[in-house]
């Protein structure tokens, strides 16, 4: 499989805080890679170099042969809108918008037809069996609800990556094996590949492939399930 993204050397200093020291990885198309490692280790920062939402102070990423870090600005927000997917803890759905509306939200930026896009949208959120609340507001929803509408919103636009930041890591067990199961299912039947940072095992036992990364530095943990 070909290499679709990847680090080299990055580091990253928030003041005299050393978040990455020579951190490194690679993403092949389609894979779930699992980020592990103990809390102020660097599993956050090295997402969001990876995703081109933080510039590394040196190193490289590359997406499809292009290097990230000597994009404009503009060119590198129209690649996360077209390319990328997110997924976060909690607290990225729009409060106002109904979640059929959060869902439809990435492809009515990208000038889709609202008829269009809500019809697109209702299918992810079946996929997600979070059709049931397409016309609440996130605020009337559960956790995991919650949760399960942003992975059908990240995977709306047929990304090949998707990020993801501790998507359970506010969900009990139970709620969290469903977001992880539907993910990982709707990822390998799209093709996306699924950046995933968790410290629990549960969670990252969903992924081909671990990568730890302690101090800023990561190291692969070459095995396929
Ligand atoms: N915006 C920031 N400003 C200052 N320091 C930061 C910032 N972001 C991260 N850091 C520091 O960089 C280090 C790595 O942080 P990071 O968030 O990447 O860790 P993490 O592995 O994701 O931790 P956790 O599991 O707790 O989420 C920590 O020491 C943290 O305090
Ligand atoms: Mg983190």
């Amino acid at each position: 499989m070909t290499t679709l993204l990847s680090a080299e050397g990055l580091h990253k200093s928030f003041g005299k805080t050393s978040a990455l020291d020579g951190a490194g990885i690679a993403i092949r198309e389609g894979e779930v890679v699992a980020i592990m490692g103990p809390s102020g280790s660097g599993k956050s920062t090295l997402l969001h170099c990876l995703a081109g939402i933080l510039p590394p102070d040196s190193g490289t990423v590359t997406y499809r042969g292009q290097d990230l870090t000597a994009m404009t600005d503009n060119a590198r927000s129209e690649l996360r809108r077209t390319e990328f997917g997110f997924v976060f803890q909690f607290g990225q759905l729009v409060p106002e918008l109904t979640c059929l509306e959060n869902v439809a939200l990435p492809l009515r930026l990208s000038g889709m037809k609202r008829k269009d896009a809500e019809r697109a949208s209702r299918d992810w959120m079946e996929r997600l069996e979070v059709d049931t609340v397409a016309d609440q507001r996130p605020g009337e929803t559960s956790g995991g609800q919650g949760q399960r509408v942003a992975v059908a919103r990240a995977l709306v636009t047929a990304p090949k990556v998707v990020f993801a930041d501790e998507p359970t890591g506010a969900l009990d067990s139970l709620n969290g094996e469903r977001v992880m199961h539907l993910l990982t299912t709707a990822a390998r039947e799209t093709g996306a590949a699924v950046v995933l940072v968790t410290h629990e095992a549960r969670v990252a036992a969903y992924s081909d492939r671990e990568v730890v990364v302690r101090d800023g530095r990561s190291r692969d943990v070459e095995f396929v399930r």
